[in-house]
């Protein structure tokens, strides 16, 4: 359910490439230098083809950062209504399922939401955005794959860009959120879309300098975002 107030572009690093075994001390740090939120990629080997962590993780570090920290889970799992309870539990905040994963997506979105986090739909690459014009109205946001997802540091797809346009032309208010190889090079190109939720990854935390690439992508979005 959109909100009427004024679409706000927010920084939501992932720390996928970070240094996973001081993964608390890297949280903390990206929300010195700037994060609005951060994003935390679960992967279960079967959705993906890669391993990350489960809500016993989430719920170490939540202890760990601030509560105020919005928690957004990305879930690259099979069986996104298996780990709802668990992550909220956990003290997860956003639950983004994918919709090529669930077979009842508006049964998923209404367990999330009686969970008590917000919900999100994600899609991959090679899926139809128009699959998701049906479920807009039900969720807090939608997530545009930029990338295959199952790991970081690949490079940003720019013909997805039309999946951005095409919901922030039919869902003017909707949270639109891109993820997959964004760096202050190709982010105005998802500002123009009409994304304004941004993942970065290994752009931030590969940086020798975090907090300046932060600011770089939000000085970015003062030119280029316009909704
Ligand atoms: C890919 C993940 C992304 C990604 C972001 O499966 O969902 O969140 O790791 O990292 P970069 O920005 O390095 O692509
Ligand atoms: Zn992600």
């Amino acid at each position: 359910m959109p909100s009427d107030l004024p679409l706000k572009v927010k920084i939501g690093p992932s720390i996928l490439n970070s240094d996973l075994s001081c993964l608390a001390d890297e949280c903390n740090s990206l929300i010195k230098n700037g994060a609005d939120y951060l994003h935390l990629d679960v992967m279960d080997g079967h959705f993906v083809p890669n391993l990350t962590f489960g809500a016993p993780v989430v719920k170490s570090l939540r202890k760990h950062v601030e509560r105020s920290v919005l928690f957004d889970m990305h879930m690259m799992v099979a069986e996104p209504e298996k780990w709802i309870q668990d992550m909220a539990n956990a003290g997860a905040d956003q639950y983004v399922f994918h919709y090529e994963a669930s077979k009842d997506p508006a049964n998923c979105i209404r367990l999330v939401k009686e969970s008590g986090m917000k919900v999100g739909m994600a899609v991959k690459p090679k899926t139809d955005v128009t699959l998701v014009d049906e479920y807009a109205d039900m969720v807090d946001l939608v997530l545009i794959m930029t990338v295959e997802p199952g790991f970081g540091g690949q490079k940003f797809m720019v013909d997805m860009m039309p999946k951005v346009a095409h919901l922030r032309q039919k869902f003017p208010k909707l949270e639109v959120e891109v993820d997959g190889g964004v760096s202050p090079k190709n982010v105005d190109q998802c500002f123009t879309a009409g994304a304004n939720q941004i993942v970065c990854g290994s752009a931030i935390t590969q940086n020798s300098d975090p907090a300046g690439v932060i600011k770089q992508l939000k000085t970015i979005a003062d030119d280029a975002f316009k909704f």
